[in-house]
């Protein structure tokens, strides 16, 4: 079910959201699916549950392809629960980010080119791996959100900069 958005002013989005303990239950797998409906429904490549108002430490994400990352590949649809990030040492690259919480903007925002992570899955047993470039830009946009950052939050210029595609929200 495809759930609203919190506005952009809601405290919740600027809280630490609180680290699940409970899994395989019919709650988490419901919030789950109704994360990746959301997300789906805007047309975005990720989604954290603060944005719609589930303050724990939750994220999807997926990518079928298409105009959003030109030769980026695909990345099938992602839960992550109490995900931790590990940058690789290695090159800070910016490109460009929307967000559903931030709606109508869209910047260029540094992130690691590379990283790491550690989590779990619906049954709370664990994952990792590592993600680059567009990846690793989507993990560490909706990490952000468990910690209550906006990608407004660490812009590297003072003026925005022209965006070259229409706005459009997509995490
Ligand atoms: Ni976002």
């Amino acid at each position: 079910m495809r759930r609203d958005f919190l506005p952009q002013d809601h405290p919740m989005l600027r809280q630490h959201a609180e680290p699940v303990t409970a899994f395989d239950t019919p709650e988490l797998h419901a919030l789950v699916q109704d994360m990746f409906d959301t997300q789906f429904a805007g047309n975005g490549v990720g989604l954290a549950a603060p944005q719609i108002g589930v303050p724990l430490r939750v994220i999807v994400f997926a990518y079928n392809g298409g105009d959003r990352a030109p030769g980026a590949p695909p990345i099938p649809p992602t839960a992550l629960i109490n995900p931790v990030l590990i940058p690789d040492p290695g090159p800070i690259q910016e490109d460009w980010e929307g967000c559903f919480s931030v709606p109508g903007r869209r910047e260029q925002v540094p992130r690691w080119h590379a990283v790491s992570y550690q989590a779990q899955d619906l049954q709370g047993r664990p994952v990792s791996g590592r993600a680059e470039g567009f990846h690793a830009r989507i993990l560490q946009h909706e990490v952000d959100h468990l910690d209550g950052t906006l990608f407004i939050d660490r812009l590297s210029h003072g003026e925005p900069a022209p965006c070259p595609t229409p706005a459009q929200p997509e995490d």
